[in-house]
């Protein structure tokens, strides 16, 4: 067996700081702000239903996966994916997981910042006091003030991106642990006083009905497609994120329990913030497909309503820019490693240039809600037909990119890498738990991703299979 490397970026001072960082990428807007607005817009139930067992038979899996080859490789994803295949005598082909990934996160981080922007401008409207005793129109009419005005998101874009290139270049341990290990819970408390508000505003059970009563009628094969994407967006899979991050890990620390732990949070958050939501929804007639502006255009009522709601909503717009602060480094790392490694960059230099370029590409994204809401660039293609730049980057990077990473690196794992190396990396022996993983790397994790990809062909129906079973 080769023998055991180590990072030259450093490495997490203990398992529990990696599992803090992992958490801190995994928790983001994916779960606060995406999570809700596309249970709305996919009919409620039967999507969560599907994203959950996406989560379970895909998402544990590909990340115990992930910080494996990781920690086997010490480097960036692209080399580690080199050295890897080369170790296992296997095509050079593998790199390109490593190649995809930094394409996925470019694209990915220039938009995150966009909407992470729109969550700092709310950190100063709640301050403000902009949200006393405000109904569902007025919510709605300040939303789109915000996004209509092309100048004020590009403001507050740049202050994200440069915000995250600081921490990048810094490298991403340093403050990190501190900051998240206040923080995380202290989001998480305040998610509860929201479920709490929730519970009062005489739709809580309604709300309820929405998220965990399965109606299959209601979700589109398109559904089932964004039902899996997200559970690679929500837990950072795919793209190298949490290879990278597993290339810091220590050696002695179990993955598969950090594994459970990460996705573990990371569903609670989501289902938290959902819970939350969607009862204020259905209180003030909202709609529950409102789309990117639902958590925007919701909270802010409740925060208006409560006592405190000044410092309660004030806060929960700074814990969620800080979550999507720890998610957005996540996003840009495995490509600075790589310029580090490779091409000798201090990391002060290869953050900026990592920055500005996903910050140019964020135009697009600021002018989708603006300037060019109205241009759909792809569409001439079908099903296309809606996306603004915006939707594009999200349906490519979240349904389409992340899947096909995450479905090369399953194969990677469970048929190219020698099954001795997953067995010694793991540290599970040889018993139940590695079996179950790896009967469900090899078989069940590939066979549900691509069963999904067909289910949008429309050749399959997943949708209505799962109807007949629950
Ligand atoms: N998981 C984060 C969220 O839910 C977003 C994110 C960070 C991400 N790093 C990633 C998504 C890597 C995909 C790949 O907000």
């Amino acid at each position: 067996m080769a023998e055991r490397r180590s990072s030259i970026h450093g490495q997490w001072s203990s398992k529990f700081v990696f599992i803090l960082a992992a958490t801190g990428s995994a928790v983001g807007l994916g779960n606060i702000w995406k999570f809700p607005y596309i249970t709305g817009d996919n009919g409620g139930g039967a999507f969560v239903l599907v994203y959950l067992l996406c989560i379970a038979v895909i998402g544990v899996p590909i990340m115990m996966a992930e910080v494996m080859l990781g920690r086997r490789g010490r480097q960036s994803p692209i080399n580690t994916m080199t050295t890897l295949a080369r170790e296992a005598g296997a095509s050079p082909f593998w790199k390109w997981i490593g190649w995809m990934g930094v394409i996925a996160g470019f694209l990915i981080l220039s938009y995150y910042s966009v909407i992470a922007g729109w969550a700092l401008a709310y950190v100063f409207r709640a301050a403000g006091g902009a949200f006393t005793g405000v109904g569902g129109e007025e919510v709605q009419r300040m939303f789109s003030r915000l996004v209509s005005d092309p100048e004020r998101l590009l403001a507050w874009h740049t202050l994200f991106m440069v915000m995250t290139t600081a921490v990048v270049a810094r490298g991403v341990r340093s403050g990190l642990e501190k900051a998240v290990r206040i923080l995380m819970p202290l989001l998480f408390a305040i998610l509860v006083i929201l479920v709490g508000y929730a519970m009062n505003t005489g739709h809580f059970e309604q709300g309820l009905r929405f998220l965990f009563r399965p109606d299959f009628s209601q979700l589109s094969a398109d559904g089932v497609l964004i039902a899996m994407g997200h559970a690679f967006f929500t837990l950072s899979l795919g793209m190298g994120a949490i290879m990278v991050y597993g290339s810091y890990l220590p050696e002695k620390a179990s993955i598969a329990g950090t594994t459970f732990t990460i996705a573990l949070l990371d569903t609670l958050v989501a289902i938290l913030a959902a819970v939350a939501i969607f009862p204020i929804v259905f209180a003030n007639g909202l709609e529950p497909g409102a789309g990117p502006g639902l958590i925007f255009q919701t909270m802010p009522i409740a925060f208006g309503q409560m006592p405190g709601g000044i410092l309660f909503g004030t806060l929960f717009f700074v814990l969620l820019v800080f979550a999507a602060w720890t998610s957005a480094i996540s996003l840009i790392e495995p490509a600075v490693a790589w310029l580090v490694e490779n091409h000798g960059y201090r990391r002060l230099t290869a953050a900026i240039l990592v920055g500005v370029l996903s910050w140019c590409l964020g135009l697009l994204t600021v002018f989708s809600f603006n300037l060019l809401e109205n241009f759909m660039p792809l569409g001439f293609l079908a099903g296309f037909q809606d996306k603004t730049f915006f939707g594009l980057f999200d349906y490519l990077t979240a349904n389409i990119m992340l899947p096909l990473g995450g479905l090369l690196i399953a194969i990677f794992a469970g048929w190219v890498l020698q099954r001795e190396a997953s067995v010694d990396e793991l540290r599970l022996g040889d018993g139940l738990l590695y079996r179950g993983w790896y009967y469900l790397i090899r078989y069940l994790t590939p066979l549900a991703v691509g069963l999904v990809f067909l289910d949008v062909t429309g050749l399959l129906d997943i949708g209505g299979l799962l109807g007949l079973l629950f």
